[in-house]
C-alpha cells in the first residue's frame, strides 16, 4: 500500500508537469510565467518530489494529507512555470475493422546467458561463492578466508591430489595445527558480495568433506552477522571420516534483521586435517525446487509476461575456445558429477544452472524453450569445418534435444526421467550457433546445412533458426541483434517494414537500447518503446524477440556488459525503466494489428496499434520522446461503440538520464489511470519523455 502511494506520489510531482500542465496552461503563459516566477517554480516541484521521496523512505502521510496538500501544490506548481510547451498534435487514424495482420502471439520473450553474474550470484539461489574452489584468485583461495578463534592454529590450501569425484578432483584443505571447543578453527565464506539472511527461514547446507583421521569430530556451520559477529543459525556434522562424505545440514534463523552481510562459517574443534569440497547452501527457492531459483528474480521475470526463453546464451553457449563452450552433458545430474566451466564472461560457472535447471525455469514459467545448440564455432574464432568433425557436435545436438523433447522410451530422455523429469519440455524452436556472422572462415553455410538436414530428418517439427544470414538456403528463421543508442533506434524504426515477406521469420534474439548503467535509464526506454512500436507493426514477421542482457548483479565487478534490464544484489531488485516498458508492452500485445496512419507526427513520437477482438480491447501504445507534450487526435473507424472511460498506463521520466537504482528502485514505474472522454475520436496529449498504454474498449 505504500508502495502504491509512493508511486501516486511521485505521478504527481511528475506527471503534473506535463500532461495536466498542458492542458492547464497555454504555451504562451507557461513560457511567461515561468520565466517570470523561477524560483516558485522550481520551488512547488521541489516540495512535490520532497513529499513523494519522503514516503518512499518510509515517512508518514496520510491518504487526505497526501490529495489535500498534493493536488492544489501540483495545479500551482504545473501553471506556475513548469509547464512543458507541446508539439503541433498527430492526428492518429485507426481503422478497427481493417486487420493488416495477426501479431505473432510469441513476440516477446527471454534471452539469457551467464553474463553479468547472471546465474551464480544471480539467479541461481546458491548462497556459497566458489563452492568448488576453482575460481582464480589473487594469493589464496576466492571468495575463502582462514578463521582461527581464540589461540587456535590453522591453515588452508588447494589440495590437487584430493576430490570427491572424477569433475571435481580438487579440494580445499584445512590444517588445524591447534584447536579445542573454545579455540575453533576453520574457514569463512564470504558469499556472492554477502548472504541474504531473513527472520525465521530455513537455509539448506550440504558439503562433501574428509579427514586425516577417524576421530576428526564433526565440522559446525554458522551463519555469523558481520556487523555484530552473532551467529544466526548454527547446525553439527556427524563426526567426519576419512573417506569423501556428503553431508547435509538445516540452518534456521530466530527473529534477526533481514541484511545481507552475513558469511558462513565452518570450524573445528579438534587440530588435524580436513578437506572440503562442493560447499552449499541454499535459501527457500522458487516452487521449493531442489538447486533452484531466486523466487524475486522469477517474480521479476513473470511480470514480464514472457511467451519463450532462449538458451543456454549467448557467447555462453560458443565460450572463447571449443573446449570452453556449454558442453550440456556435463551440466546435468548430480553437481558433484558436474566439473564446472569458465565462460567468456572471465568466471568460472558452477554449472549449477545445467540443462535440466534451465528447462524447469522455462516450465516453471510455463513458457517454451528455444534451445540454442553449439554450432562448431567459439567466440575466439576456432571453428570446426563441416564434414566428419561436426558430426561428434551434431551428434551432441541431436541429444541435447532429444533430453530436452524425448519421451522416456528415448536414450536420452530416459536419462531426464531418471534425473526426475519425465515429462519432455516444449521445445519448438532450436538456434544453431550464436552469431555465427562473426566466423569470417565462411564455414556457417555448411554448419547450418549440416545441422539443419540431421535435425529436421529426426524433427520434421522443430522450426531451425540461422544466426547469420545464409546465401544457399533459407533458414526457418533469421536470429537479428541489434544494440543501439536511442537515436539510432529512432531512426531505424520503420527498419522491418520493407523487408521481404518471402524470406525466413525473424527472431530478434538481443536486442537493447545501451544508455545507462549498471541498467539502461528512461532514455534507453524511450528507444527500446520505439523499437518495440516497430516490432509490433511487423509482428507478421517477427516471430519472437528478446532483450539482452537480462540481469546483472550491481556490486563492483559484478557487471560484465553495461546497459541491463533488471539489476540485484544478494538481498534485493529492481527493474530498469527499460523492464516496466518491456512488462507494458507484453501486458498489452493484442492478437491483430489493425491498419493505421499517422499524420504531422514528428521523429520523436512513435506508436503502436494492437487489437484483442475476443476481449473486445485496442491497445493503443504511444511514445513521447520528445521533452515537451505531444497532443494526438485519435479517430476510429470500422466501430461505433468506444467506451469512454479507457485505462492508461503511463512510464514518464522528469529527464532522459532519470533512472531507477537499487536503493532508488521505483523512480520509473508505471502508474495507472483511467481517463474519461475516449471515442471514436478524441484527443489526448502525451507527456513529455514518456510511454503510455491505452486500453480502449471497442466493440
Ligand atoms: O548480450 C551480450 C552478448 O552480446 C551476447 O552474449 C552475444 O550474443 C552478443 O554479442
Amino acid at each position: 500500500m505504500a508502495g502504491h502511494h509512493a508511486v501516486l506520489l511521485y505521478f504527481v510531482g511528475n506527471f503534473f508537469q506535463s500532461q495536466l500542465a498542458s492542458k492547464l496552461c497555454s504555451v504562451d503563459a507557461t513560457v511567461e510565467v515561468s520565466k517570470r516566477f523561477p524560483i516558485l517554480a522550481a520551488g512547488m516541484k521541489g516540495l512535490i518530489m520532497g513529499m513523494a521521496s519522503r514516503y518512499f523512505t518510509g515517512g508518514r502521510l496520510k491518504t487526505r494529507q497526501v490529495l489535500s496538500t498534493m493536488v492544489p501544490l501540483a495545479i500551482l506548481a504545473a501553471c506556475a512555470g513548469v509547464c512543458p510547451a507541446q508539439q503541433t498534435a498527430v492526428t492518429l487514424n485507426i481503422q478497427l475493422d481493417k486487420p493488416v495482420h495477426a501479431v505473432s502471439p510469441t513476440l516477446y520473450g527471454l534471452m539469457t546467458e551467464e553474463i553479468n553474474y547472471s546465474y551464480d550470484g544471480g539467479l541461481y539461489a546458491e548462497m556459497v561463492r566458489n563452492r568448488t574452489f576453482q575460481d582464480h584468485g589473487f594469493g589464496g583461495v576466492a571468495h575463502w578466508n582462514i578463521e582461527h578463534m581464540g589461540n587456535s592454529i590453522a591453515s588452508m590450501a588447494i589440495d590437487r591430489t584430493e576430490g570427491p569425484s572424477v569433475a571435481l578432483q580438487h579440494s580445499l584443505a584445512i590444517e588445524v595445527k591447534k584447536a579445542d571447543a573454545t579455540n575453533r578453527a576453520g574457514v569463512r565464506n564470504e558469499g556472492y558480495w554477502g548472504m541474504a539472511l531473513r527472520p525465521n527461514a530455513t537455509y539448506k547446507g550440504s558439503l562433501y568433506a574428509k579427514a586425516d583421521s577417524a576421530d576428526a569430530g564433526p565440522l559446525t556451520a554458522d551463519l555469523i552477522n558481520d556487523n555484530t559477529g552473532k551467529s544466526a543459525a548454527t547446525a553439527t556434522t556427524p563426526g567426519l571420516s576419512t573417506e569423501w562424505k556428503r553431508y547435509e545440514f538445516t540452518l534456521t534463523t530466530g527473529k534477526i534483521e533481514t541484511s545481507a552481510q552475513n558469511h558462513l562459517l565452518l570450524t573445528v574443534g579438534h587440530a588435524g586435517k580436513v578437506w572440503i569440497d562442493l560447499v552449499s547452501l541454499f535459501p527457500p527457492t522458487y516452487k521449493n525446487r531442489e538447486n533452484g531459483n531466486r523466487p524475486d528474480l522469477m517474480e521479476m521475470m513473470a511480470a514480464m509476461h514472457p511467451k519463450f526463453l532462449r538458451l543456454p546464451g549467448g557467447n555462453y553457449l560458443e565460450g572463447d575456445q571449443i573446449d570452453e563452450r556449454f558442453d550440456w552433458k556435463n551440466t546435468i545430474g548430480p553437481l558433484v558429477d558436474r566439473p564446472t566451466h569458465r565462460s567468456p564472461w572471465n568466471y568460472q560457472s558452477s554449472d549449477g544452472m545445467g540443462l535440466l535447471e534451465f528447462l524447469e525455469w522455462s516450465e516453471d514459467l510455463k513458457i517454451d524453450t528455444v534451445l540454442a545448440v553449439y554450432a562448431g564455432y567459439s567466440l575466439k574464432g576456432d571453428h570446426i569445418n563441416p564434414g566428419p568433425a561436426l558430426v561428434p557436435f551434431l551428434e551432441d545436438a541431436l541429444d541435447e534435444i532429444e533430453f530436452a523433447t524425448g519421451d522416456a522410451s528415448t536414450k536420452w530422455g530416459a536419462v531426464r526421467a531418471k534425473l526426475g523429469h519425465p515429462t519432455p519440455f516444449s521445445v519448438k524452436y532450436v538456434e544453431i550457433g550464436n552469431e555465427d556472422w562473426f566466423d569470417r572462415s565462411g564455414s556457417y553455410e555448411g554448419r547450418f546445412a549440416q545441422f539443419y538436414k540431421a535435425i529436421k530428418a529426426k524433427y520434421p517439427q522443430l522450426q531451425l533458426i540461422a544466426t547469420a544470414p545464409l546465401k544457399r538456403m533459407k533458414p526457418d528463421v533469421l536470429d537479428d541483434h541489434y544494440y543501439k543508442r536511442a537515436d539510432e533506434f529512432f531512426a531505424d524504426v520503420k527498419h522491418y517494414d520493407t523487408v521481404d515477406r518471402n524470406g525466413p521469420k525473424i527472431f530478434v534474439g538481443e536486442w537493447a537500447t545501451r544508455e545507462g548503467s549498471p541498467t539502461t535509464n528512461m532514455g534507453a526506454a524511450l528507444g527500446d518503446a520505439a523499437w518495440m512500436t516497430g516490432m509490433e507493426r511487423n509482428s507478421d514477421l517477427i516471430v519472437m524477440a528478446s532483450y539482452a542482457p537480462l540481469f546483472v548483479n550491481v556490486n563492483p565487478g559484478g557487471m560484465q556488459w553495461e546497459s541491463d534490464l533488471i539489476g540485484y544484489d544478494a538481498l534485493t531488485n529492481y527493474g530498469s525503466p527499460a523492464y516496466y516498458a518491456q512488462v507494458l508492452f507484453a501486458k498489452y500485445l493484442g492478437t491483430e494489428v489493425p491498419a493505421s496512419s499517422a499524420n504531422g507526427d514528428t521523429d520523436r513520437f512513435f506508436y503502436s496499434v494492437t487489437r484483442d477482438a475476443g476481449k473486445g480491447a485496442v491497445y493503443l501504445k504511444l511514445v513521447n520522446a520528445s521533452s515537451v507534450a505531444q497532443p494526438v487526435e485519435i479517430e476510429m473507424t470500422g466501430t461505433s461503440n468506444v467506451a469512454s472511460a479507457a485505462t492508461l498506463e503511463t512510464l514518464s521520466g522528469a529527464t532522459l538520464p532519470e533512472t531507477n537504482t537499487i536503493s532508488s528502485p521505483t523512480r520509473i514505474v508505471p502508474v495507472q489511470t483511467t481517463i474519461k472522454g475516449a471515442g471514436t475520436k478524441f484527443s489526448h496529449t502525451i507527456p513529455p519523455y514518456s510511454i503510455q498504454v491505452l486500453e480502449l474498449q471497442a466493440k
